[in-house]
């Protein structure tokens, strides 16, 4: 059998990159077929730039001034040259606190993807977990998804619940959402290097 390619993962996070650090093991474990192409964050002192540095993944801060919630305009473009310089051919959100906008989509057609903490499209949006939380669900999780134009609005890939238990606080309940996308993430970019996701309307078939 052909050895199955790798993906070139550029990802993108404001945050700690544990979800990162699950694609890293994935990848040592052979369970994903990928190479973390680059890193990059809007946040200067994010943890995700570190965890790229210690696994000797280029990593890199692309200041997103002026804008507080979007990645747009200049930002955006150093953003998509980094991306291309290191040949990445899948754009990986995990954690990434901006809305990204057309540009960066069309640069990488069908090839963003994202990990939110719901089962969408239950709880779209900030603190999902806390949302989740207030309504009284008994079961919330997450979702890998393409991102497409709207906030967590893309055709599903992968999805995993995670039960609310009583005495959850947003932290406990968050960090059991947190052991699912662990498995989801790496589950649903291992789907997309075996080629075995066919995208029609906004279903994914598996192929
Ligand atoms: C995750 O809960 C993810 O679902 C959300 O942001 C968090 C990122 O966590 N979009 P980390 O930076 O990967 O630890």
């Amino acid at each position: 059998m052909a050895p199955m390619n790798k993906l070139r993962l550029g990802v993108l996070g404001s945050g700690t990159g544990s979800n990162l650090q699950a694609i890293f093991d994935a990848i040592s474990m052979q369970r994903l077929s990928a190479v973390v192409a680059c890193v990059i964050s809007d946040v200067p002192d994010a943890y995700i730039l570190e965890r790229a540095r210690s696994h000797r993944a280029p990593a890199f801060h692309i200041d997103p001034a002026p804008f507080k919630t979007k990645l747009e305009g200049e930002a955006e473009q150093r953003v998509i040259e980094t991306l291309r310089k290191h040949k990445v051919d899948t754009v990986v959100l995990a954690g990434f606190m901006r809305i990204v906008k057309p540009g960066l989509l069309r640069a990488f057609p069908g090839r963003v993807l994202n990990i939110h903490p719901a089962l969408l499209p239950s709880f779209p949006g900030l603190r999902a977990w806390e949302q989740a939380l207030e309504y009284g669900v008994k079961v919330t999780g997450c979702t890998v998804h393409f991102v497409d134009e709207g906030t967590d609005t893309g055709p599903i890939i992968v999805q995993r619940p995670a039960p609310v238990l009583p005495g959850d606080t947003p932290e406990t309940l968050h960090a059991r959402i947190q052991e699912q996308e662990y498995l989801a993430y790496p589950e649903a970019l291992q789907l997309l290097a075996a080629e075995c996701l066919q995208v029609e309307g906004r279903r994914v078939e598996l192929l």
